[in-house]
């Protein structure tokens, strides 16, 4: 597919302009490609509680799921997508001066799993393919092959009792 990375760029930087980061001082604008054309942004919103802090390709993936453009990989619980699967295809993430800005580590990982290691990064240099930037990544496959079956049933909670009546929340 054709990627317009001028464009996808131009819309990071919009969504920059629009972040919360009162914080930092760094506002953060992502902008991505999904399979189905669909151009989806996001943006950093930070807090004063710091560790929420949202960053700007959180924003993004959710948009993603939200415009429908991941309604085809959007399982139930009932199976571990695929690496690879999700259908994000080209992302560029910029800081407010409009320049690529390098996805932190947990939002490559949160990216791998919306567009897998083919999904194409945005950088000063070009883009580059996720799985240069996330090599060796942990993935639904690796959790799919080593988890343990369940040993015994999870507790289920009982229905209160005439006996013993909820308490009252003070
Ligand atoms: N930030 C992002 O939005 N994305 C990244 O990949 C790196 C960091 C934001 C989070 C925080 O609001 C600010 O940049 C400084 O870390």
């Amino acid at each position: 597919m054709i990627i317009d990375w001028p464009g996808l760029r131009a819309a990071a930087t919009a969504a920059a302009e629009r972040a919360y980061a009162p914080y930092s001082g760094l506002r953060v604008g992502a902008a991505g490609l999904a399979a189905d054309g669909h151009v989806v942004t996001g943006c950093n919103v930070e807090n004063a509680s710091y560790g929420l802090t949202l960053c700007a390709e959180c924003g993004l993936v959710s948009a993603l799921h939200a415009s429908g453009a991941g309604a085809l990989h959007a399982s139930g619980a009932e199976e571990i997508p695929a690496s690879g699967a999700g259908p994000l295809r080209a992302v560029a993430v910029v800081a407010g001066d409009g320049q690529p800005l390098l996805p932190c580590g947990r939002c490559r990982q949160l990216l791998l799993e919306a567009g897998g290691g083919d999904l194409l990064v945005d950088t000063a240099e070009g883009p580059v393919e996720l799985k240069v930037l996330l090599p060796a990544a942990f993935t639904g496959t690796d959790l799919a092959d080593r988890r343990e079956a369940p040993t015994k049933e999870a507790p289920t909670k009982e229905a209160p009792t005439k006996e013993a009546p909820m308490k009252e929340v003070p």
